[in-house]
């Protein structure tokens, strides 16, 4: 299979990503059968598209790209037009199920847009949608769900949830017929991190500090601290894994602040560990979904993940408590969770 892949966004991730396309190449093609070109890209400052017939784009979307520079408004809806535009010129590819829209956008936690836009114009244009952002699962997993059920192609964001490792997938391929009751976790780096580090006696603004400079903080480090990132990704859980229908607006959320720091600190004196934990059940027919600091005994499952690691147990009807545990996270883990995705619509393609 060769696909032609739209880049929605090139930031970080997407530039791992097609670094790691590059690294893999010879693997996918051996193992796989799968190839991949870039046919367009584009950010808020840029755009390019190229021509069915002509060769793939180099991975620097700026340099001769013509700029767009504008308002916040007129650059999302000026991106939601040029996926249009580019599914329309990559139609061919789009019809044989090999045009792959990539998105990895910023999250915006107060709508999930333009984001939930972004996979609306691909699936429309019969375009697979792959994405590393939370807002889609998020806000409106259902509707995009239907969406592409209708367009009969894939839209899959195992990176939205503890990078690439498995978590969507294992419960799609590997659970058949098991029901998730609720789940339990840890799956924000930077406030477990900045958590490790104040009862090692470090400042709230250091801790901060530090993982933004680490580049693990998200660029807007509200988001993280305030328990934003946390409660979009308990709200795609919650949607994905028991059928929930709430968005990050709905679950009771508390983030960690310099006072609770101090907190942490006490706590470990006493034997025990604050974590921000993520947490939903079934309550009748409706989820309970929360995020907030928690004071956990010394035989919580989730008091020994420190620093960098994350943790989700799922609790079952069929297989008891399953956890999964994710030692190291970074660039090269999300930009896994693309390709894993991508290999998974070229399974379908195959089929
Ligand atoms: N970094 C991680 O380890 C990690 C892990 C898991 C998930 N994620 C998620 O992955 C996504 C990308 O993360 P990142 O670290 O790559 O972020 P990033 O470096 O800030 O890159 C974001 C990219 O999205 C572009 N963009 C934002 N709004 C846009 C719009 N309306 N239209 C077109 N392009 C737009 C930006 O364009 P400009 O460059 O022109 O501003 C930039 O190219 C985020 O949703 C994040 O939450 C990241």
């Amino acid at each position: 299979v060769r696909f032609d892949l739209i880049l929605v966004g090139f930031g970080n991730v997407a530039r791992r990503f097609v670094e790691l396309l590059d690294e893999q190449r010879t693997a996918l093609r051996r193992d796989f059968d799968v190839s991949t070109r870039v046919v367009g890209v584009v950010t808020r400052h840029a755009a390019r598209l190229a021509s069915p017939g002509s060769a793939a784009l180099g991975a620097a979307p700026h340099s001769e790209s013509h700029d767009r520079r504008g308002t916040a408004r007129s650059q999302s809806r000026s991106t939601t037009e040029f996926i249009r535009r580019a599914t329309r010129a990559h139609r061919a590819s789009a019809r044989g199920g090999r045009l792959v829209v990539v998105e990895s956008t910023t999250l915006n936690v107060v709508d999930g847009r333009p984001g939930i836009d972004h996979v609306r114009a691909a699936l429309a244009g019969g375009a697979h949608v792959i994405t590393v952002n939370k807002g889609p699962a998020a806000f409106a997993y259902r509707l995009l769900t239907r969406a592409a059920a209708r367009a009969k192609r894939r839209f899959l964001f195992e990176g939205a949830v503890m990078d690439g490792v498995p978590i969507f997938n294992l419960a799609r391929e590997s659970m058949p017929a098991v029901r998730i009751t609720g789940f339990r976790g840890i799956v924000n780096t930077t406030t477990n991190f900045m958590l490790s580090a104040m009862e090692r006696g470090e400042r709230f603004d250091d801790a901060l500090a530090a993982m933004q400079r680490a580049g693990i903080a998200e660029a807007d480090a509200t988001l993280d601290v305030d328990g934003w990132d946390a409660a979009a990704k308990v709200s795609a859980l919650a949607n994905v894994l028991m059928d929930a229908r709430i968005t990050p607006h709905d679950v009771h959320r508390r983030g960690i602040n310099a006072a609770i720091a101090r907190r942490a600190d006490a706590a470990l004196k006493n034997g025990r560990r604050m974590k921000l934990v993520a947490e939903a059940t079934r309550r009748g027919t409706r989820v309970v979904a929360r995020v907030g600091p928690r004071i956990l005994d010394d035989d919580d499952f989730l008091t020994h993940i420190d620093g960098r690691q994350n943790a989700l147990v799922l609790t079952t009807d069929l297989l008891g408590d399953i956890a999964v545990v994710q030692r190291g996270s970074g660039l090269t883990q999300t930009a896994y969770a693309l390709l894993s995705d991508l290999l998974a619509i070229a399974r379908d393609v195959r089929r």
